[in-house]
């Protein structure tokens, strides 16, 4: 059922202050724990879904109120750079949106279950009910995919516009990857390990955003709201049990990650600028220095922000391995009309302060086994790679690492020299530049070999990556061997 809600400042689902639901009591409204003392944690999971009915799952999500008053705050703006100007000033709202209303008795009490495992959810080899359900919801939306996405944008910012100031002031070009990441995970909600350490590393990534536990029931009233709407062929009550249990599932895995890794470590961190090299007209190498030790790993990547473009998060991949006096390097090409990559080719200088989430990824070398690497590295993919061979050189074991570094042009080979340098230092290390103009870098690598013994990396452009995937996949390297970003958020930036 709908109801128009023409008041826009008027929050209408959120929890009262006592911590019973508010006016409108939405479905994901949590229970708030008792207050503890400052650095208590307090944190409860849900009852497994199948031994309580939807709305008592959905219940007993228990938010860890205990930060709740600490926002983001980002550094304030220099100068406003000759960046390119958002082109549009916010989600597109369809109108006035229909908000949905969840008539739904009151959460139960709290549950002290342990938290939920994924793998319960169904019996080996088969697809859960609930997953079929939501195939069934995602087969009717895919059509009007952006419609749905508009919609839940309105939905969340017109029923809580407290949490509009999470998000970047534009967001045309990724805001529907909420949606996406939501419906993907619900679609392999059976599909346990991977989508659990996905949704555990997308938890902790919410941290920098400011997202609290408390926001997660705001979210998913508004996917059902929206769901609700565009899958009304298909939607009824136990379509809609299916979706309040599953999200249920996904957002308690996040709070949970976020919880945890709130006892370890920042939520991001400053990093002052203290080189810029400009190496090509349009690429820089960025060197910071971040106020606190910063862990990650040869290969991986962090989310980066500029005082330029405040909330707005761009990946960029370590060039170093960790270093000892803690600094951390990035190889950095402007994109045609590219916000961030233009403010820290063309605008960024020694001193400017940037923020930092946490550094991601599985690109990482496994240092338990002998086998050789082969490295593709295409553009500025070329940066992780040159940390996978420092990573290698330190560890000090003597293993095969044939690197090959693809560019469109000569020109553009702008680290070749530390690369070949590299080479001269470590015998066991080949550098190969490959040039577009006279190869292709899958056409290079299938003339070398036998590469029977190696774990393949690849970094670089997602048509880089696809084609070299592909090679690899043709010359007998078996999947599991093959490590890379994901092509999804790569295409996402394309
Ligand atoms: C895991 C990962 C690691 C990454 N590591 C690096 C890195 O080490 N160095 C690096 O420079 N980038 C890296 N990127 C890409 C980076 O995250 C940004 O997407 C890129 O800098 C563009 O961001 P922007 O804000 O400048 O452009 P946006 O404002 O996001 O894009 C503006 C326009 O440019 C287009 N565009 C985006 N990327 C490209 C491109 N590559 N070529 C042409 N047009 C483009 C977009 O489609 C859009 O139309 C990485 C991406 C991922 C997912
Ligand atoms: C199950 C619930 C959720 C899922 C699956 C999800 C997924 C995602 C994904 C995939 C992104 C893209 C960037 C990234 O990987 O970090 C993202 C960004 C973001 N999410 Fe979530 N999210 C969820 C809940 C929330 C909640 C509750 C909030 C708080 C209101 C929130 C706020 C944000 C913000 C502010 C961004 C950045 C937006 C941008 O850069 O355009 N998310 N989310």
């Amino acid at each position: 059922m709908f109801e128009a809600r023409h008041n826009m400042d008027a929050p209408t689902t959120t929890s009262a202050d006592d911590g019973t639901p508010g006016e409108g009591g939405g479905w994901f409204t949590p229970r708030k724990p008792p207050k503890g003392p400052e650095d208590e944690r307090i944190t409860t999971s849900p009852e497994a879904p199948e031994n309580r009915e939807a709305r008592e799952v959905a219940a007993a999500v228990a938010p860890d109120i205990r930060r709740a008053s600490q926002a983001p705050t980002a550094p304030e703006p220099r100068e406003a750079p000759q960046a390119p100007e958002p082109q549009a000033p916010g989600p597109q709202a369809p109108g006035p949106p229909q908000a949905a209303q969840h008539r739904v008795p009151p959460p139960q009490a709290q549950s002290t279950a342990p938290p939920i495992s994924v793998q319960q959810a169904k019996p080996e080899g088969k697809v859960s009910a609930d997953a079929l359900l939501v195939q069934r919801t995602m087969a009717e939306i895919e059509p009007v995919a952006d419609k749905v996405t508009s919609y839940f944008y309105a939905l969340l910012f017109t029923r809580h516009p407290d949490l509009r100031a999470l998000f970047p002031a534009a967001m045309d070009t990724q805001r529907d990857r909420i949606l996406k990441a939501l419906l993907t995970a619900a679609e392999h909600i059976d599909h346990t390990d991977v989508l659990v350490a996905y949704l555990k590393n997308l938890g902790r990534g919410h941290r920098k955003y400011g997202t609290q536990a408390e926001h997660y029931p705001a979210v998913g009233e508004c996917l059902i709201g929206s769901l609700s709407r565009y899958a009304s062929a298909t939607w009824n009550e136990e379509t809609e049990a299916a979706w309040v249990r599953t999200y249920t599932t996904i957002s308690q895995i996040m709070i949970d990650a976020a919880a945890e890794d709130e006892l370890r470590a920042p939520a991001w961190w400053f990093a002052e600028v203290v080189s810029h090299d400009l190496r090509t007209p349009d690429i820089a190498v960025v060197t910071v220095r971040p106020d606190q030790p910063y862990p990650f790993l040869a290969g991986q990547y962090t989310s980066l922000e500029t005082p330029w473009w405040p909330r707005v998060w761009r990946h960029y991949s370590f060039a170093s391995a960790p270093r000892p006096d803690g600094l951390l390097s990035f190889h950095v090409k402007a994109v045609p009309a590219g916000w961030v990559s233009n403010a820290l080719v063309h605008h960024a200088r020694p001193g400017d302060i940037l923020r930092l989430g946490p550094a991601t990824g599985s690109m990482t070398v496994d240092h338990t086994t002998d086998s050789g690497l082969l490295c593709l590295g295409g553009g500025t993919g070329i940066a992780p790679i040159k940390a996978l061979v420092e990573d290698v050189a330190e560890h000090g074991r003597r293993r095969p690492v044939e690197v090959f570094y693809g560019a469109r042009t000569d020109h553009d080979l702008y680290d070749i020299d530390t690369m070949l340098r590299l080479q001269q230092s470590h015998p066991w290390l080949a550098v190969r530049p490959i040039v577009d103009q006279r190869a292709q870098l899958p056409d290079a690598v299938r003339e070398y070999g036998p590469w029977n013994e190696y774990d393949a990396y690849l970094s670089g452009p997602p048509g880089m990556i696809r084609n070299g995937v592909d090679a690899l996949r043709d010359i007998g390297i078996p999947e599991g061997r093959i490590r890379h970003d994901s092509v999804e958020e790569l295409v996402a930036s394309d």
